[in-house]
């Protein structure tokens, strides 16, 4: 077995932290009970690129219980826990090449070590290993069936790829599941960024200023989660149906230029580049906070940030500190990267339990489906996604109702108008 880790002998706190996020992915753990009976995934190999956390580690162990063989990269720097790293490889003979805080050129090794094992299937957060599989290992690219999405950002890249006639296979965006968006990129991103952001700064968020950028489905739990804690919130959007519900969900909206000068702490998530830059940088209140929660460091113009400071210093743990040259300090969180996942752990397993569950259900789906499809960007199977949700209610023991014949036929009709 081939790996590239930190250090092995931290496997026994990866394996503590494996096993509690187990016991929030009661979901993830049917589908794994049932794998180990079928073994549907047999001969399968899975090339995974994805966050390396306790959670995904119960992905890869449901993939293996199917019967599947898993190598598993980084897919970001920042965001492996190594001791997680460590228990996959020791105690799950999964082949991991990730490294917390890796290099950009150790990064990309690390997916071709992971294409190195020519999988089947793959499963990407961000688009990198299916990118990288495109542009440098195309003599693989017959032997792929399908392959899987986890998140915003990389959906819109593939959608791009599809566009431009160069995506080769069929991917589902897992991403647009509604088990998926609306709760991790809801209620996941919004409880873990908040989490990211305190733990690297232990701010009061109580009367601050916070702006929230972008008010798609991540900001939307931001800028919710931000207000619950008592901050006052300031979002901005470029897409005037998104600003408009942030203004009736509550929220002043402004534009960037005018944000920037009375903001506390600023959040960007809107899956775009240089949403905070140099014009914004100059508007900044001395002690002003940066971070980020899309999924690349491209949001908040770091570059163009350190060019124009006259010194930077490491205050602690995720926390820099910029100052420029009127004086003024700048405060920026975890390198500008995903703040939830590089500041804290990611989103709580209860929420990754439905985004995985999704991620090991499509993949079966398209081990069972091959061959059937032209390239494409595909959604993930309605009945999948509601079996997602009934099992996650059912393991919170909540039930819902059931249309009666009568109600199902009256839906299914037309005839019946005013009385
Ligand atoms: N993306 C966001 N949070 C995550 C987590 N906890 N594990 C894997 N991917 C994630």
């Amino acid at each position: 077995m081939d790996f590239e880790i930190k250090d092995l002998s931290l496997k026994d706190e990866g394996l503590l932290q494996i096993e509690w996020a187990d016991r929030q992915m009661p979901v993830l753990r049917k589908i794994r009970e049932e794998f180990e009976k079928t073994k549907p995934l047999t001969g399968c190999v899975i090339g995974a690129c994805l966050h390396v956390t306790k959670e995904t580690a119960n992905l890869v162990r449901t993939l293996q219980a199917g019967g599947a063989t898993v190598a598993l990269c980084a897919s970001n720097p920042l965001s492996t826990q190594d001791e997680v790293a460590a228990a996959l490889v020791k105690e799950f003979g999964v082949s991991v090449f990730a490294l917390r805080g890796e290099s950009s050129e150790e990064y990309y090794r690390h997916i071709h070590a992971v294409l190195n094992f020519q999988p089947k299937i793959t499963l990407d957060d961000g688009a990198d290993l299916v990118t990288t599989l495109h542009r440098e290992r195309r003599d693989q690219l017959g032997q792929v069936v399908g392959g899987t999405e986890e998140t915003t950002t990389g959906v819109i890249r593939l959608r791009s790829m599809f566009r431009q006639g160069v995506l080769a296979y069929p991917i589902i965006a897992v991403n647009d599941a509604q088990t998926k968006y609306l709760f991790d990129n809801r209620y996941g991103t919004g409880q873990s960024v908040i989490d990211g952001i305190l733990r690297a700064t232990n701010l009061l968020l109580a009367g601050s200023v916070m702006v929230v950028a972008g008010y798609g489905w991540c900001g939307r739990g931001i800028a919710m989660r931000a207000k619950g804690a008592g901050a006052r919130v300031i979002v901005t959007e470029v897409d005037p149906v998104r600003a408009l519900e942030a203004v009736m969900d509550g929220y002043e909206v402004l534009p960037m230029s005018e944000a920037a000068r009375i903001g506390d702490i600023f959040v960007t998530a809107t899956g775009d580049t240089a949403v905070i830059r140099e014009e914004h940088f100059r508007l900044l209140k001395d002690g002003a906070i940066l971070c980020n929660a899309g999924h690349f460091d491209v949001e908040v113009d770091v570059k163009t940030l350190r060019s124009l400071a006259v010194s930077q210093r490491k205050i602690r743990p995720n926390l820099e500190e910029l100052t420029m040259e009127d004086g003024r300090r700048i405060f920026l969180l975890a390198e500008g990267r995903l703040v939830n996942l590089a500041a804290a752990e990611g989103h709580p397993a209860a929420v990754m339990d439905m985004s995985f569950s999704n991620q090991a259900l499509a993949a079966l789906y398209l081990w069972q489906h091959q061959g059937g499809w032209a390239p494409g960007v595909y959604p993930v199977p309605k009945d999948l996604d509601e079996r997602v949700a009934r099992l996650k209610l059912e393991s919170m023991g909540v039930h819902c109702d059931e249309l009666t014949p009568e109600q199902a036929a009256y839906l299914a009709s037309w005839e019946e108008g005013t009385a």
